[in-house]
């Protein structure tokens, strides 16, 4: 530590983490932010051969910090840090920390390759910076050459180097080394690069892997396993830096398309859970081969790993029957974090490489939701922040600084398309947005992967051979929000067949009515069945929700963050119009794409973010929607449109809502479909 200080003594602040110490001049910049904890990777221990310890020397008058930072406030580029510069080039205006001494007060950003772009969707994008503190670091080390007089082993030695020159109290090494440690330090001429892992503070730091010579790039990978797809990033853990991402559908949608379906695959299938398992396992490491030949990498040169998932798919991945998760008490078989070897998993990287799987936070509520928490931290703030994950089951969280409470709902698959007559997954050919005019009732609408609107001039040959093909899960609550504003669907949700005579895309269909979105074949209707599914569904989510708002003692809630993929496609406003969140300031409402895989990487290059979701996980408080007493009676209230009882003054600010009906007029208040009105029976007579 810089124990004495002196007050004249230069001032170096550290963006962007803000850490600030006085320091003697001639204190290389390296070890200033080591002492203040601000994390400068190096891998050659200074000798400004690996150009890891890269900083930028801001210069000017910092009015706020009270520092002038001049170029002569460092020293002038010495010998070492001149041959690195002509060997391996070193950008305008960077400095090497190792080399590079403190002359006078200084402002010295440490370059972030590591800022997390926070999705384009996200209207309060504050990009996240995730400060690097990895659990695997690389350490080249210069080891003495053996001698018959101290008979001390080769891997003793290097022990003995690495925590010499590197600081390391105790040091174990892996038993895969033993065999190569003497042909690899021979190879290096006695200079070789350790890979040390150190996850919790109180672990032993372990050599993970070793290389001759100076070794200066290793990976990881931060992976989302979801039901339906899985993603990956192959992240630089010297630098942060995302050399490759991809995703693949998750194989297992063969053995079932929602979660439940798959528990039911193992309990039917003895060998279902191997199966299961190989498939995913299969799926990953062929995402592996992806992320590295895109990342131009080694499976090799990947050294640790962190996966989220929801339970099901964390249990099978891990080779542990989830049946257990398929009824109540829904017991998980882990539910804190889980430390493995990659070679425990069968999976191939290199073969000191570490997995991190993220806590589980109920038997419904898991692993990619925990990481979402991670990335949106609802437990950092103030507001009251509700993080929905729209899913077949969707992950509920909500809180702030001083409580957090977590729930699912039993959503179904509605909102992907499934269950609904026209509906299907989002790709090119489905609509995915609707604006329904209210005084003709004429839609018009969007497809994925076309760019005009239907009305608009050179849809049908932007459609291409294909045409439209369905209805995905955000055209099917837009559709339905629409309809429900142009008074095509009751609050109850029942599509009113006086319509009929008015326009003749209301069109009886046996004792009901759908809406005509999409005349060209194949022609798109909206059934009451279609309603009645994403009412079912909407109600399961915001009864959900209410409930977790109920435990917290709020009505209503300050921010929204809509995760997944279908969150991201999703309009706020039509979302609240349906009632499937409770109402908020539109403009609170955000999608947060991928905030899972955001988690995960957090994890991957920070062993505190995996503390800190611990620590976070154990706190939160779960709830368990099918023992809570009010689920029914909220989800009774939720069918309505948006919500029988709950207001949404905050959304009627901003979108005109059709009047409510007084309970007198009201004939449906149950949602069951009401008794045709003599209007409607007339529409019908007329058209038979
Ligand atoms: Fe390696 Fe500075 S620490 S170049």
């Amino acid at each position: 530590m810089n124990q004495h200080p002196k007050l004249d003594d230069p001032l170096v602040l550290f963006m962007p983490s803000g850490k600030r110490g006085r320091f003697p001049v001639g204190t290389p910049i390296l070890d200033a932010a080591r002492q203040l904890g601000v994390y400068v990777e190096s891998v050659c221990g200074g000798r400004a051969t690996c150009g890891r310890c890269q900083v930028e020397i801001q210069q000017g008058h910092f009015a706020k910090h009270k520092i002038v930072s001049a170029p002569d406030h460092v020293s002038p580029v010495g010998p070492k840090e001149a041959r690195y510069a002509e060997k391996r080039t070193l950008p305008e205006g960077r400095r090497l920390s190792c080399s590079a001494t403190i002359q006078g007060d200084l402002v010295v950003d440490v370059p972030q390759d590591t800022v997390i772009n926070a999705q384009v969707v996200r209207k309060d994008a504050d990009d996240k910076v995730i400060e690097r503190r990895p659990a695997l670091n690389l350490c080249y080390v210069e080891v003495e050459e053996p001698d018959m007089h101290k008979p001390l082993g080769d891997l003793d030695r290097l022990k003995a180097a690495l925590m010499r020159e590197w600081g390391y109290g105790r040091l174990e090494a892996d038993a895969h080394l033993l065999p190569v440690v003497q042909s690899i330090l021979r190879e290096g001429e006695w200079a070789v690069t350790a890979a040390i892992h150190q996850d919790g503070e109180d672990d032993v730091p372990r050599i993970v892997a070793l290389w001759p010579g100076l070794k200066n790039e290793a990976y990881g990978l931060a992976c989302d396993i979801g039901s339906t797809t899985i993603a990956m990033h192959l992240v630089s853990l010297l630098s942060g830096r995302v050399a490759a991402s991809a995703g693949a559908s998750n194989p297992q949608i063969r053995f079932g398309e929602d979660l439940m379906s798959r528990v039911s695959y193992v309990m039917m299938n003895p060998e279902g859970r191997d199966a299961m398992t190989r498939a995913v396992r299969e799926a990953v490491s062929k995402l592996v081969d992806k992320v590295c030949a895109d990342g131009q990498a080694e499976r090799a040169d990947v050294l640790d790993a962190v996966f989220v998932a929801n339970p099901i798919m964390h249990h099978l991945f891990l080779g542990i029957d989830p049946t257990e998760l398929g009824g109540a008490p829904f017991a998980l078989a882990v539910s804190g974090a889980v430390k493995a070897r990659a070679d425990d998993l069968a999976l191939d990287l290199n073969p000191g490489a570490r997995l991190y799987l993220l806590p589980c936070i109920a038997g419904h509520v898991g692993a990619d939701a925990a990481a979402v928490t991670l990335s949106e931290g609802p437990h950092r703030q103030d507001e009251m922040m509700l993080i929905v994950d729209v899913g077949t089951n969707a992950e509920i969280v909500l809180g702030n600084r001083s409580r957090v409470v977590a729930a699912s709902s039993p959503t179904g698959p509605a909102f992907e398309g499934a269950e609904i007559s026209a509906g299907q997954r989002a790709a090119p050919g489905a609509i995915e947005r609707v604006r329904i005019d209210p005084e003709t009732l004429e839609p018009r609408f969007r497809v994925i992967g076309t760019e005009p609107w239907s009305h608009e001039p050179g849809f049908a040959e932007a459609l291409g051979p294909t045409g439209v093909t369905g209805i995905c899960g955000s055209g099917i609550i837009e559709v339905i929000a629409e309809m429900y504003l142009a008074g095509i669907i009751s609050e109850d949700g029942v599509i009113d067949g006086a319509l009929a005579a008015r326009n003749p895309r209301v069109v009886a269909a046996g004792r009901t009515f759908s809406y005509v979105l999409s005349e060209a074949a194949p022609r798109l209707t909206i059934t009451q069945n279609d309603v009645r599914a994403i009412q079912l569904a909407k109600a399961a989510l915001y009864a959900g929700i209410r409930l977790l708002m109920e435990k917290q003692g709020v009505t209503a809630v300050d921010t929204i963050r809509f995760a997944g993929a279908f969150g991201s496609f999703i309009d706020p406003k039509y979302a609240m119009v349906l009632g499937l969140i409770p109402d908020c300031e539109l403009d609170k409402v955000s999608a947060i794409g991928n905030a899972a895989g955001t988690g995960a990487r957090m994890a991957l290059l920070n062993r505190d973010y995996r503390r800190e979701i611990e620590q976070t996980v154990r706190r939160i408080e779960k709830i368990e929607t099918a023992l809570e007493s009010r689920f029914q009676e909220h989800f009774v209230n939720a069918m309505a449109l948006p919500n029988k009882v709950d207001p949404f003054p905050r959304l009627a600010a901003r979108v005109p809502l059709p009047a409510r009906r007084t309970p007198a007029t009201a004939d449906a208040a149950d949602g069951a479909p009401r008794r045709r009105s003599r209007a409607e029976r007339a529409a019908r007579r007329n058209r038979s």
